[in-house]
């Protein structure tokens, strides 16, 4: 039989969706789930970007330009704008979700073997990436005690050698709901100016950002416009996951270059997405007053009833809408599946993200989990009930 390539065989399952099986057996014996496991936003998407789409008359349902349409992008420049980013349209690469434009930048500036230092824990599916442009990740440990601050410089300089290509950072952060402060920020843009690094910066989550605080973009950082890329998406700003689209933004012209090479290979960002990511531009901000007090709502209602269950540490999140909780247990994966297959509490359960899986070195996050608040309120309550209540019982 031919075989698979190595590089296949590499490929990480998603930690989240391994667990998948399980809960759909569940749901089949007729138990209920509140899904604490998934970053899909219960929010609506915004009429604007809906309608966009369905009152257009187009005829031919064409490509659009490999960086993606030049209106899209011109809009996209003026909202970073309210952000204090301020960027161009020729600064921007459209792409098919955050998701493309970190395998378009891991390809661009990356060679085989060289290393990308991420904070742990992180969003999985940076190993994927990783893994697929065939880069080593290079964790470094950030603590729920410090609530997952920066890790010290002295501690980066520690990890970086001469493969060291990037530093690559999610702010505010999946899983952890860490928000960098500008000082955080200018500590990491003092070490990539001095190693001559890349600085990457997911901020997909960048209007998640609560208690008064602003979000500090690597962008408003003049002194590394050619280290900084900045990863964008619309997925949860208007909780439009499935539009698919997302952008790279870097005042550095060869990077900005080179991946609208890899951009031109795809031929074409989603047109139809596209329509719908530029009519979301033009949501009013009252929206995100809205989903913001919403969220917040959710969170003290989350963390408060954690709080309630004895033996559990929690991170005090300032961002997304994650955060990670660490439990008296050995190991989250089992107790994950073993809440969907043997727990219930009149026939209702709770799915909960083994954080084993946004760590990179083995053996961290097994007594952690992630929980992500996208449910109502009054179901996050009887969802941390369960929790509780599983955790008396609960034997590893
Ligand atoms: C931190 C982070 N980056 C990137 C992505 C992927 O975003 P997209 O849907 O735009 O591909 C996600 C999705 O959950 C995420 O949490």
């Amino acid at each position: 039989m031919p075989t698979i390539s190595s590089k296949g065989l590499l490929m990480p399952e998603s930690p989240i969706r391994k667990l998948v099986p399980y809960a759909e057996q569940a749901v089949k014996d007729g138990k209920f789930i509140y899904y604490l496991n998934i970053g899909q936003p219960d929010i609506k998407t915004p009429e604007g970007a809906l309608k966009a789409v369905k009152e257009n008359d187009i005829e031919i349902l064409s490509y659009s330009k490999s960086e993606g349409s030049e209106t899209y992008r011109k809009k996209l420049a003026n909202y970073f704008k309210t952000h204090d980013i301020h960027v161009s349209s020729k600064d921007i690469v459209v792409t098919t979700g955050a998701s493309e434009a970190l395998l378009f930048v891991f390809g661009s500036i990356m060679d085989p073997d060289d290393e990308v230092i991420i904070s742990e824990p992180f969003y999985a599916n940076y190993i994927a990436f990783s893994t697929a442009s065939g880069v080593k990740v290079v964790p470094i440990v950030s603590k729920i005690e410090d609530n997952f601050a920066l890790p010290s410089i002295e501690a980066f300089e520690k990890l970086i050698t001469p493969k060291t290509k990037a530093i690559l950072i999610c702010n505010p952060g999946n899983p952890t709901g860490n928000l960098y402060s500008k000082e955080e920020i200018q500590k990491l843009t003092a070490i990539v100016k001095k190693h001559d690094l890349f600085l990457i910066a997911d901020e997909v989550y960048r209007e998640f950002v609560y208690d008064g605080e602003t979000h500090y973009s690597i962008m408003q950082e003049k002194e590394i416009e050619e280290h900084a890329i900045m990863i964008d998406s619309v997925s949860k700003r208007y909780s439009m996951c499935g539009a698919r689209v997302g952008c790279l933004v870097s005042k550095n012209k060869s990077v900005i270059q080179t991946v609208i090479k890899f951009a031109q290979a795809r031929l074409s960002p989603p047109t139809y997405a596209q329509i719908a990511s530029e009519a979301a531009l033009d949501t009013p901000r009252s929206y995100f007053d809205d989903v913001i007090a919403e969220y917040i709502e959710r969170r003290d209602t989350l963390i408060s009833e954690l709080q309630k269950i004895d033996g559990i540490k929690v991170s005090n999140p300032k961002g997304a809408f994650y955060c990670v909780v660490e439990l008296p247990i050995k190991n989250s994966d089992h107790f994950a599946q073993w809440l969907l297959e043997e727990f219930d509490i009149n026939g209702e359960t709770v799915m909960v993200a083994p954080a084993g899986g946004f760590y990179s070195t083995p053996g961290l996050g097994l007594n952690q989990v992630r929980i992500a608040y996208v449910l109502k309120k009054e179901n996050l309550i009887k969802a941390v009930h369960i929790l509780k209540e599983a955790l008396k019982v609960y034997k590893d």
